[in-house]
């Protein structure tokens, strides 16, 4: 990023507003109404009876564009201010204010006020005398400020956490097209989502409706703060007119409103059955908007001509009056829109239609045709993008990390979006450093979650900047908001602090105060599109018997029980000589003596550490999550129905290893982001999933030497509330009787070796209370056997509120994912980490000697563990090294899993630009004893 620079001293008007005095705006707003009503009562008036004159001024309207009213940007005080919110002054803050396509970068105060921001700049000390004792004062001490986080695809409030009955009102069923539905009418403000998403830097969020129709409704933007009211009406963002009943100004320009269109699988699968039936109905409702939109104008031009005989009433339709205001350019439309052949379709609708599209989003295939987008009515939609979230439908399938980056170059607006609770929109900066990570340029990443996303909703006259007038929406961070792991020390929304006594995260490195360097991925970014999505992944084995790694910074490797650094270059230059897949010498070897043959590979100053195990996603048990002709399938579950007899009835138990898929997408992906081994367990359909199975995830069959890292890792159930499966009692009864002598068949034989103590038994459960259960049968398990057996907690999301008890009574903890969100009731009860806590359940845990390991849940985010752990690190207050961190990705994760490879047998992962846990490195090359190969990558 540019150098801070200094700012032009902020000037204060000549003489400071005093304060019990109306200000003069406001008396010139009096005389301005005054005169307009005066102007309105003189038109009531004959020549023209009352109906025809509303008509007239309505006509006038029609065509007006939605825009801020001329004078908005010297308003005095928000709309949205709140009676009694202090002035507060942030002293010496390294600002990124949006301006200059995010290039602008500031080191001064800012001035709030009036739910404003007031100044930006040096404040003088005669402004802060005048506020005197009023005023808040924050001293920023070089801390960087953005605006807030604005999210520009979320269901906050329609998809409540946690989800009950009513709390998915995004969708209805009533018919592929509902332009008249409104996602407001059923904004919950009893979502436990909100706090957490400001805990993450997000003030505004445009709340969608779901993508299940072709046109779903109109979407509604909000701030996220707790109101005064209360009420869903008063978080809303610069609502359009006629929404409480209530008719602005005519006169004025209206606001922007914004439809949810879906085209593709979506809106297939629920309504029409084919993309074909889905434009129909597209174009069939568009087309009787374009009816109505002409009868109004016929209907107006004689109006003005006063040919009022006969005219009868306006042609107007309240289902319809939103779809009309598309064509009249008054509605934003977002479209959820993935593929090349969907988004033409909307192309081809636009033009037909005459509408310009805001945003199509999710968009997996947007980087691939850019050449279509442009051809859309009016102008290119703006791209609206998971970073690394793809594969999870055929639609997602050629989805690439490097979209943002080739579509910003092509000039398009690139836009990062949660699709809350898709990903939980408290990390939406997350996925602007990955796209900054993966060679989206940083102005551009920060602007594609504040300033683009503000100036694609209509809203850039008042937020999505840090700039004089604009609402007083702000975030400090605790580092460059581009570092991993950069978490708010305060967020303010209208001026108003929404951190009640802040938790900070722990100091950071101080290089995490700029933006990270990014590796070199043009390559990679080329392949994407020469290989439409599809590049190759899989890995190729260096031909060369030697491979040496030069100039290696440090290395780390896997040693009894944990992660050790064993070699630091400080004055010796690090070497590391690999043959056949071993390594013969690490440190001080000499390059030199086998150079002849050997290939050479320069780390530049980079790392060579353990890989990583990933676990909690179906991994190489299914290429595509929405596709079950990919997939793996449901291990049939005895608890709820009988198994078959050629099973052996009951007593039976899948095995992970007989379903695994090699060479995914996602398991390729994963191994080449240093996570060389899976584990996957069987895909439950209730209570009981089987045996797990651990896998290289960089062999491309099964039959591959070392493809297997070991055939069975541990025995898997799930015991949890919910649904259709039995209760939590009977789950418990069914384990207890499976742990007691009585079990039979292969199902009894594995019981058996857990009661021995020899295999470990993972339960995947979220809640304290059964968790408790499962400790105290632990205990009868083992005052029965006179020994102690290995059981893991995995999801675990309450394991917090135990973590005294679970330490005590040796159980394992693995967190699935390692950043909980309380999406369902059981798992409700999250600790979510600074800033809302001092701990996270990580740290937590670690502090009562659990052993903890972290994984995933969907298969995408495996690529992530090294950021994940590193996060998991930057939040600790119990101080991790570098070793531990990679142990909660790795040997943990390993042992919590029954996995034991020796540390000679294990993997390693070679960097440049940083270890395996840096946010700038890449991984360059994999060293696999026990498949005997190096694999650059
Ligand atoms: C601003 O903060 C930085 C970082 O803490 C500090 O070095 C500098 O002296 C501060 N400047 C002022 C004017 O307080
Ligand atoms: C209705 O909305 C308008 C425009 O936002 C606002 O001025 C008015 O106070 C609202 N009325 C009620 C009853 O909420
Ligand atoms: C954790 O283990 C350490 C070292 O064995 C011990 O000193 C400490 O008391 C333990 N903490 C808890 C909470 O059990």
């Amino acid at each position: 990023m540019d150098k801070p620079g200094l700012l032009p001293a902020y000037v204060p008007q000549a003489e400071p507003p005093r304060r019990g005095r109306r200000p003069r705006v406001w008396s010139a707003l009096f005389a301005g109404l005054l005169v307009c009503t005066l102007l309105r009562l003189s038109t009531l008036w004959p020549p023209l009876p009352r109906r025809s004159s509303h008509t007239l001024q309505k006509c006038r309207s029609l065509n007006v564009l939605p825009g801020p009213p001329p004078d908005f940007n010297t308003r005095p005080q928000s709309d949205r201010f709140v009676e009694g919110t202090r002035p507060t002054l942030i002293r010496n803050a390294t600002i990124w204010t949006g301006r200059n396509n995010g290039l602008e970068i500031l080191t001064g105060d800012i001035l709030l006020d009036k739910g404003l921001i007031k100044a930006v700049g040096h404040v003088q000390d005669s402004l802060v005398r005048w506020y005197g004792d009023d005023l808040v004062h924050i001293n920023a001490q070089g801390s960087w400020v953005s605006p807030g986080i604005v999210d520009l695809h979320s269901h906050l409030g329609v998809y409540s956490a946690p989800a009950l009955s009513g709390a998915s009102d995004g969708n209805s069923r009533h018919g592929p097209v509902l332009p008249w539905l409104r996602s407001l009418d059923a904004l919950n403000t009893r979502d436990d989502a909100y706090r957490l998403s400001i805990s993450g830097g997000v003030t505004t969020a445009l709340v969608l409706p779901g993508s299940a129709n072709a046109i779903g409704g109109q979407a509604f933007p909000i701030k996220l703060r707790p109101t005064k009211e209360r009420s869903p009406s008063s978080m809303l963002l610069e609502p359009p007119y006629g929404i409480n009943g209530s008719e602005v100004d005519p006169s004025l320009p209206p606001r922007w409103r914004h439809i949810k269109q879906a085209c593709g699988e979506n809106p297939d699968r629920v309504y029409s059955g084919t993309r074909m039936d889905t434009m129909w109905a597209f174009r069939q409702g568009y087309e009787h908007a374009r009816q109505i939109k002409e009868q109004q104008d016929a209907y107006c031009a004689k109006a003005e001509k006063g040919l009022w005989d006969g005219l009868g009433a306006f042609p107007e339709d309240l289902q319809w009056e939103a779809l009309v205001d598309v064509l009249r350019g008054r509605v934003k439309i977002q479209n959820h829109c993935y593929e090349t052949v969907d988004l033409e379709d909307i192309v081809r609708l636009s033009n037909e239609f005459k509408f310009p599209i805001a945003a199509f989003h999710h968009a997996h295939e947007t980087y691939l045709v850019p050449g279509t987008l442009k051809k859309a009515y009016g102008h290119p939609p703006a791209i609206a993008l998971f970073a690394t979230n793809a594969r999870y439908k055929r639609e997602s399938y050629r989805g690439s990390e490097f979209a943002p980056r080739i579509l910003a170059d092509e000039g398009l607006q690139v836009v990062m979006k949660s699709d809350h609770p898709v990903l939980n929109s408290r990390y939406l900066l997350f996925e602007a450093q990955q796209a900054h990570y993966y060679g989206l340029p940083a102005n551009l990443a920060l602007a594609a979650v504040t300033s683009t996303p503000a100036t694609v909703m209509g809203e850039d006259h008042r937020i999505g900047y840090v700039k004089e007038g604009y609402d007083a929406d702000l975030v400090i961070w605790d580092s460059h908001p581009l570092a991993l792991g950069a978490t708010p020390k305060q967020v303010w929304i209208d001026g108003i602090a929404q951190l009640d006594n802040p938790h900070a995260a722990p100091p950071k490195p101080d290089s995490f105060q700029s933006a990270p360097a990014t590796p070199d991925f043009d390559k990679e970014a080329r392949d994407a599109l020469e290989y439409e999505g599809l590049p190759p992944l899989l890995p190729e084995h260096a031909e060369a018997e030697v491979v040496v790694f030069t100039n290696v910074g440090s290395v780390y490797v896997k040693a009894a029980g944990g992660v050790r650094q064993v070699f630091l270059a400080k004055e010796r230059e690090g070497v590391v000589v690999v043959r056949n897949g071993e390594v013969v010498c690490q440190g001080a070897c000499d390059a030199a003596a086998s150079a002849g043959k050997a290939k050479l590979v320069d780390l530049k100053g980079g790392a060579i550490s353990p890989g990583l195990t990933a676990y909690g996603s179906p991994l190489a048990l299914q290429e595509i999550q929405g596709e079950v002709s990919t997939q793996d399938g449901y291990a049939l579950d005895p608890l709820s129905g009988e198994l078959p007899k050629v099973l052996g009835g009951d007593y039976s138990v899948m095995q992970a290893v007989d379903g695994l898929q090699y060479a995914t997408r996602d398991a390729l992906i994963a191994y080449r982001s240093g996570v060389t081994t899976g584990i996957s367990a069987p895909k439950p359909l209730g209570f009981l999933s089987g045996l797990s199975v651990a896998f290289s995830t960089g062999a491309a069959h099964k039959l591959e030497k070392g493809a297997v890292v070991q055939d069975v890792a541990a025995l898997h159930v799930s015991v949890g509330h919910g649904g259709a499966i039995p209760s939590v009692s009977t789950q418990v009864a069914a384990l207890r009787r499976l742990l007691g002598s009585e079990g039979k068949g292969d199902l009894g034989r594995w019981f058996e070796r857990v009661r021995e103590g020899k295999t470990t038994l993972v339960v995947t459960v979220q809640n304290a209370d059964v968790m408790a259960t499962l400790i105290r049968l632990k205990r009868e398990v083992e005052a029965e056997m006179g020994h102690s057996i290995k059981l893991t907690f995995a999801g675990a999301t309450e394991a917090h509120l135990l973590a005294k008890e679970i330490g005590e009574n040796g159980v394992g903890v693995l967190l699935t994912p390692p950043r909980p969100y309380p999406g369902v009731w059981e798992e409700r009860r999250v600790l979510p980490g600074p800033p809302l806590t001092r701990d996270s359940s990580v740290s937590l845990l670690l502090a009562h000697n659990v052993t903890v390991g972290i994984g995933t849940h969907e298969n995408w985010a495996a690529r992530n563990i090294r950021f994940d752990a590193a996060w998991a690190a930057l939040e600790s207050h119990i101080e991790l090294s570098k070793s531990e961190a990679l142990s909660l990705a790795s040997v943990n994760v390993e042992e919590l899993l029954g996995l034991s490879v020796p540390p000679a047998l294990s993997d390693l992962v070679a960097t440049t630009g940083g270890d395996l846990l840096d946010f700038s490195s890449k991984v360059v090359g994999v060293i696999s004893p026990r498949r005997g190969v190096v694999d650059l990558l």
